[in-house]
C-alpha cells in the first residue's frame, strides 16, 4: 500500500461495460479508499469516458499488452490490485498481463471473469479460456481473486409488444432455455463495480474465488413478473432441451473463434445449456466448488432488487447494454 489510507489499483477495460462498473465501484469507495489508475490501448486514452475519469483524479497509463514485459512490468510496479475486465475477443492477452503483475510484484491480480458460476472445463468457451488464464496465474504463484457475478439483469428481459423497453434490451430477441424454471443467478450490471471495490481490499477473498450475485430468477418468473408490470403480453418462445442439446453438439463440433457470428450463434445454447439445464449458475454449485459467497462476506451489502430494475426499465431510466454492436452479420 502506498499511502496510510489508500490501496492503489489499476484497472484496464475501464471504457467498457464490466470496467465502466468497477470504475464506478472504485471511485465510490471509501473502506478502503482507492487511488485509481486506468490502464488502457494507446489509441483509447483520449476516450471521453477516460477524460471524465481524469477529472475525478484517476489516473491513466498506456499500455501495449503485446509489447515488451518489463515497460508492462514498469507500469505496474507498487500496485497492490491490478484488475481486467478485458473484453471477451482479448482474454488470451491477460497472459502477458498476469507475467507483468508477477514480474512487478503486485499483490492481487483479478482476471477478468465477472461471470456465471460454469465448471472449470468442457460445458462453456468462454470459460474454458478464462480457465486457461487463471492456470496460467497459479503455473507463476501470482497472488489473485476470482470474482464471478451470476446473468446479468440487463439482458434477461423479453421485449414488450409495444416497443416501449427496447432501448433497455440487447440487440438480439430472448428465448426461454427448455421450461423455463431452472433458477439462475442474476446482478445488475451497475452493481459489479460495488461487489468488486469491496472484494478486492478483504485479506480474506486473497488466493479465493467469489460469487457476488444479487437474486435467483427464473425466466418464466421473469416473464411473469415483466407481463404483471407492464400490463402486456410477452411472447414465450422456449428453445427445448432436444434443440439445445442440438445446439451445444454442434458448438463442440466447431472450433468457436470467440467475436465471430458463428460464435455468438452457437455459445448461446452453451449458456443455455450451462445455466437453464443443467443449473450450474446457482450459489449451492458455487460453494462446491469453492467459491465464497459475497452475501456472507458482506451481509450489508444489498445490490439492486430485480423489481427494481424493471421498474427503472419500464419507466424509462434504466442502463441498456450492447449499444451500437451487432452480433450476428
Ligand atoms: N455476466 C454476464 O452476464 C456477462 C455479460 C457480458 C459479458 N460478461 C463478461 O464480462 C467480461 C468483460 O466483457 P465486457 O462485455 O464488459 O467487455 P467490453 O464492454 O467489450 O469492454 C472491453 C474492454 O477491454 C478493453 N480492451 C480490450 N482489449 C484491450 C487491450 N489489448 N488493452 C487494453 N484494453 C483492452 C477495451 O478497451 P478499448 O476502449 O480500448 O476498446 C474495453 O474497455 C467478459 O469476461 C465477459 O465474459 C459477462
Amino acid at each position: 500500500m502506498s499511502s496510510a489510507s489508500k490501496l492503489r489499483v489499476a484497472l484496464l477495460g475501464a471504457t467498457g461495460e464490466t470496467g465502466s462498473s468497477i470504475m464506478r465501484g472504485l471511485l465510490a469507495s471509501t473502506q478502503p479508499h482507492y487511488e485509481i489508475t486506468a490502464l488502457a490501448r494507446a489509441a483509447s486514452v483520449n476516450k471521453p469516458a477516460l477524460l471524465e475519469y481524469k477529472k475525478q483524479g484517476v489516473q491513466i497509463a498506456a499500455v501495449d499488452l503485446d509489447g515488451p514485459e518489463d515497460a508492462l512490468a514498469a507500469t505496474l510496479k507498487d500496485f497492490d490490485v491490478v484488475i481486467s475486465a478485458i473484453g471477451p475477443a482479448e482474454l488470451m492477452q491477460q497472459v502477458q498481463l498476469a507475467n507483468a503483475c508477477k514480474a512487478a510484484g503486485v499483490g492481487r491480480f483479478v482476471p477478468c471473469c465477472f461471470a456465471t458460476i460454469v465448471p472449470p472445463k468442457g460445458i462453456l468457451v468462454l470459460r474454458d479460456i478464462k480457465e486457461d488464464i487463471i492456470n496460467h496465474i497459479k503455473k507463476i504463484y501470482l497472488p489473485y481473486t476470482i470474482i464471478d457475478v451470476g446473468w446479468w439483469y440487463n439482458t434477461t428481459l423479453p421485449r414488450l409488444p409495444s416497443g416501449k423497453i427496447d432501448y433497455a434490451l440487447p440487440p438480439y430477441e430472448q428465448s426461454i432455455a427448455g421450461e423455463g424454471t431452472t433458477p439462475y443467478a442474476l446482478t445488475d450490471v451497475g452493481d459489479i463495480g460495488i461487489y468488486t471495490a469491496r472484494i478486492v481490499g478483504d485479506p480474506r477473498t486473497l488466493n479465493k474465488y467469489v460469487f457476488a450475485y444479487t437474486e435467483l430468477k427464473t425466466q418464466l418468473e421473469i416473464y411473469d413478473l415483466i407481463e404483471k408490470l407492464s400490463g402486456e403480453k410477452v411472447v414465450r418462445n422456449h428453445v427445448s432441451r432436444e434443440d439445445i442439446a442440438g445446439g451445444v453438439a454442434k458448438a463442440e463440433a466447431t472450433k468457436l473463434v470467440v467475436g465471430t457470428p458463428e460464435f455468438y450463434q452457437l455459445a448461446i445454447f452453451q449458456y443455455w445449456n450451462t445455466w437453464g439445464v443443467r443449473g450450474d449458475n446457482q450459489p449451492e454449485y458455487a460453494k462446491y466448488l469453492g467459491y465464497l459467497l459475497a452475501k456472507d462476506l458482506y451481509p450489508d451489502l444489498q445490490g439492486k432488487p430485480y423489481l427494481q430494475y424493471c421498474q427503472e426499465v419500464l419507466d424509462g431510466r434504466a442502463h441498456g447494454v450492447y449499444k451500437g454492436i451487432t452480433f450476428f452479420e
